[in-house]
């Protein structure tokens, strides 16, 4: 190329007027105005728009969308009406004495502009020309973004970045591990990480007390919106430390991102709600706390009640528990029955409800309820003349989690949700063990690895009252990270394989290299893991997290830019000594 660039597209200004620029970018929509020819040139940085005389430069009839050119000409300013305060460049154009192209492009299928229509599949399969739009773009550079200023915090608190392997010995975890295939060691594979969890501790006993990494985690697990095969973690651990120690460093770490990428102001440390208490109060340990809405207890005077479903819940050990919604009386049927559809998906038998008016409760279940349950409605639930109640009755699981999902619908489509705010919190003190219904087995909440508060009751009796200094970062109701105070001793370490149903021979099949580190002299030590994709996500209000991922994959798993995965040729299989055995069913 002959012409180098002096400036980016979106750099030039009044004060640059009357100096000789040269411009390299690629052409947006060229327009004909008679005597001259006008386009935009474009890079990351900008557009510029450019004027031709075709008498001077005939080549410039040639031009197509998305070819790439250099320019070079002299900035003049536009003529006042022609002045475009939208752009950063608005003020001028670019006058071309010599014109340059560098390389042209087939027509593109779809035009490279901000609000575009076109199916994500076919924008994903051409990524380098999505990529060139904005919105995409600016979501890079938020990313780009973010982790520069966590490796900047965190190499300012003095901890170390080490690169922990990717190849590494399968040991499942939660999801299922992708494996890739050994040649040298036929029959045999490796694991690619669901996260460092273990290398991570592994470096806490080698000494490096303040470890990070921005790393790849890879799970083979059903995706959703908020899940990819493979996605980023901020992943850190600390030596000699309790919870607080983690989450000062986090809030830190988060408050200097929001505050200069976002320009909120998020106060430190952020607000603290126990497991229990996030759960009672909104109905899940995720909140989103953008929105008011709290759920109430009536528990006590439902006892007495003469609703039969609210008396028989109490009785047979479960609860009962309102929501209201302020204004609420205006809802149709209609919308009842769509929140008592969200409760339902949640597996409760039905959404009782009733409308508060001037004169006193009416419809749904207003005729059941006697004079303690509106008392308990009026004065713990706040409601007034104009709100619709509804009420979850059932064990306290089932309860709470169908009203907070009934909140959550409320949240969205009444418009509740503060979306100029950030609400940044930690949810702590998980219980430690969960009953797995299907496996009829107790499981570890978070993982294994995490230390219980309470010297453990002999195995097969109940768990579910230890606890953990186990928690959450929650994000305007996003899960974005989980970490917990872990294991150190290698004696408790087994207990706990073995109450989770783990043989000795498993434990040591799967994890023995690693308890055999906790032998040798294991601080104790605790962390958490960030999830970057969806921080990112959160910071550029994308819907997905294919948005913040330069080529990502699409739900089904298939990365549409390059069609993996894809057959190894033969003679990949004849090395790993592997074939087919069956067809995949997914290709039809
Ligand atoms: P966990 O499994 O909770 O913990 O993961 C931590 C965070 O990673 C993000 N995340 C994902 N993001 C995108 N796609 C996925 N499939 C996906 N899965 C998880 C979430 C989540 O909160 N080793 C532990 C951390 C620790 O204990 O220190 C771990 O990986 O934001
Ligand atoms: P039923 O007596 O079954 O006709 O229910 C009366 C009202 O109570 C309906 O609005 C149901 O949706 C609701 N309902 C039934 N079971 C429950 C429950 N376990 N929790 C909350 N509401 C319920």
């Amino acid at each position: 190329m002959e012409h180098q660039r002096t400036h980016t597209c979106g750099q030039l200004r009044l004060e640059n007027v009357g100096e000789t620029v040269v411009l390299n970018g690629w052409v947006d929509t060229v327009r004909d105005h008679g005597g001259l020819m006008f386009f935009e040139i474009r890079d990351r940085y900008g557009f510029t728009q450019v004027v031709v005389d075709p008498e001077e430069q005939p080549s410039v009839r040639d031009l197509k969308s998305e070819w790439v050119v250099a320019v070079k000409g002299e900035v003049k300013a536009r003529p006042e009406e022609n002045k475009n305060p939208n752009k950063a460049t608005g003020d001028i154009d670019l006058y071309v004495d010599v014109l340059e192209v560098l390389n042209r492009s087939k027509v593109p299928p779809f035009e490279v502009q901000d609000d575009l229509a076109t199916r994500e599949e076919l924008r994903l399969e051409y990524r380098y020309l999505d990529m060139r739009r904005r919105p995409v773009l600016s979501a890079m550079e938020m990313r780009s973004r973010v982790t520069q200023i966590m490796r900047r915090e965190f190499h300012d608190e003095g901890f170390m970045e080490v690169e922990t392997p990717v190849l590494m010995k399968t040991s499942p975890e939660g999801a299922r591990d992708f494996i890739v295939p050994s040649r040298l060691h036929l029959g045999k594979v490796y694991g690619l990480p669901q996260s460092p969890q273990l290398f991570k501790q592994t470096l806490m006993v080698c000494g490096i007390d303040k470890y990070f990494q921005i790393c790849k985690c890879f799970r083979d697990e059903d995706l959703r919106a908020d899940r990819q095969p493979e996605f980023t973690q901020l992943d850190m651990e600390m030596s000699f430390v309790r919870q607080d120690d983690v989450f000062r460093v986090i809030e830190r770490t988060m408050a200097a991102i929001y505050q200069e990428l976002k320009g909120i102001e998020v106060p430190t440390p952020f607000p603290r709600y126990t497991y229990h208490e996030a759960m009672n109060r909104w109905g899940i340990d995720k909140p989103d706390v953008r929105f008011d809405l709290e759920l109430f207890d009536l528990s006590d005077v439902a006892k007495e009640s003469g609703f039969k479903v609210f008396k028989g819940a109490v009785e047979s050990g479960g609860i009962v528990r309102g929501l209201v919604l302020p204004g609420g009386a205006e809802l149709t049927r209609k919308m009842i029955d769509a929140a008592e559809a969200v409760a339902k998906e949640y597996g409760a038998r039905g959404l009782a409800w009733l409308k508060l008016t001037d004169e006193g409760p009416t419809g749904g279940i207003s005729k059941f309820l006697g004079a303690a349950e509106l008392e308990a409605i009026k004065d713990r639930g706040g409601a007034k003349p104009g709100d619709l109640v509804v009420f979850g009755a059932d064990t306290w699981t089932t309860a709470l989690t169908a009203l907070g999902q009934v909140r959550l619908h409320f949240g969205k489509t009444r418009d509740l949700i503060d979306k100029s705010r950030a609400a940044l919190l930690w949810v702590t003190d998980f219980p430690l063990f969960e009953w797995s219904e299907d496996d009829q087995r107790w499981q570890a909440m978070h993982h294994m690895f995490t230390a219980p508060r309470q010297p453990l009751p002999a195995k097969g009796e109940d768990l579910s009252d230890i606890t953990a200094d186990l928690y959450d970062l929650v994000i305007d109701g996003n899960e974005i990270g989980s970490g917990s105070i872990r294991i150190h001793r290698p004696e408790i370490q087994t207990q706990i394989f073995d109450h989770v149903g783990i043989t000795p021979e498993e434990a040591d099949l799967k994890f023995g290299w690693f308890l055999k580190a906790l032998d040798y002299g294991a601080p104790p030590h605790g962390g958490i893991a960030l999830g970057l994709d969806r921080i990112v996500m959160l910071l550029v209000n994308g819907q997905s997290l294919r948005e913040v991922i330069a080529f990502p994959k699409l739900a089904s798993g298939v990365c549409p830019l390059t069609q993996s995965p894809s057959p190894p040729d033969a003679a990949q299989w004849d090395e790993l000594g592997l074939g087919v055995v069956e067809q995949d069913a997914n290709e039809g």
